[in-house]
């Protein structure tokens, strides 16, 4: 098999939520894969870290601050992008929310607007930019990060809500774009050792119940993510289009089955 098909030489990438967890993860392993790669969240001191990591693969790294939720910092962002690098070929929506852990019954309207806004509305809008440039160029890949609690119905309501929408907005997308070239897909972790998800690894009791209901038996990495990525982005995925990709450790299908006693 010619593994070439999974190079992403000359291509520049824009990972939003770079600065470290998956979006980090998924830069560095877009730059392996021969892309410039650029890094964008709320701070820029965590992201420069990450673009002098990805300079020093031999591609460009560039490190460009925005808040997605807010439109005119998406907008400055990719139009920076198209103005330094002349195109855009992968948009990783990766930034993500979620400020309230508790019960829907007592959820407040001001949580509530900040993780519809980070994680729908920032997709739909910088998706809507990178493809009106991708369809310029004959193509590109869009790839948004969801959730298995977008899935099936997890204990964070809003939340859950947010990345349900984003698996159907990658479905209409493709659904729309494919006729340019672009393919619109996404990943669905299940809990991933990240800053987001200590809450729920870092509390012994917690992160036992969540073992015990994974059958890998394990939380997973974010590195055990990124070759998903490179491949939906580059043209080993190029069939591929309005998926949602499950890496869970096969949480999704349930406890695990007939378990050995240790
Ligand atoms: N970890 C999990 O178990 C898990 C499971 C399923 C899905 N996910 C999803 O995976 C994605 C990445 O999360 P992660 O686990 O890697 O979390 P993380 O390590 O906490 O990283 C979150 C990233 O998003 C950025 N960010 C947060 N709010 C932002 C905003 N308003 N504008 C721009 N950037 C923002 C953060 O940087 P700044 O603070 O500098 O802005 C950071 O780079 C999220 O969409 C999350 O919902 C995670």
């Amino acid at each position: 098999m010619n593994l070439s098909q999974f190079s992403l030489e000359g291509k520049v990438a824009v990972v939003t939520g770079g600065s470290r967890g998956i979006g980090r993860a998924a830069a560095l392993a877009m730059a392996d894969a021969g892309s410039h790669v650029v890094v964008s969240s709320r701070k820029i001191a965590d992201l420069e870290g990450v673009a002098a990591e990805i300079s020093a693969k031999g591609v460009k790294g560039r490190a460009i601050a925005a808040h997605v939720g807010k439109m005119e910092d998406s907008k400055a962002l990719i139009d920076q992008v198209v103005k330094e690098f002349g195109r855009l070929d992968i948009l990783v929506n990766n930034a993500g929310t979620n400020p309230y852990f508790g019960t829907m019954m007592d959820q407040d309207e001001k949580t509530y607007d900040i993780t519809m806004n980070v994680n729908v509305k920032s997709i739909f809008f910088l998706s809507q930019m990178a493809a009106k440039i991708m369809k310029t160029q004959g193509g590109g890949s869009i790839i948004n990060t969801s959730s298995i609690g977008g899935i099936r119905a997890g204990e964070l309501g809003v939340y859950c809500a947010t990345k349900a929408a984003v698996i159907m907005l990658t479905q209409v997308m493709a659904k729309e774009w494919g006729q340019y070239g672009i393919r619109v897909n996404a990943i669905a972790p299940g809990i991933i050792k990240t800053r987001l998800s200590e809450a729920l690894w870092k509390n012994p009791e917690v992160n036992a119940r969540a073992v015990s209901q994974i059958p890998m038996m394990r939380l997973g990495e974010p590195e055990e993510l990124a070759g998903i990525v490179v491949f939906l982005a580059s043209k080993a995925g190029s069939y591929v289009t309005g998926e949602t990709i499950v890496i869970d450790g096969g949480r999704v299908h349930g406890e695990p089955a007939w378990r050995e006693k240790k």
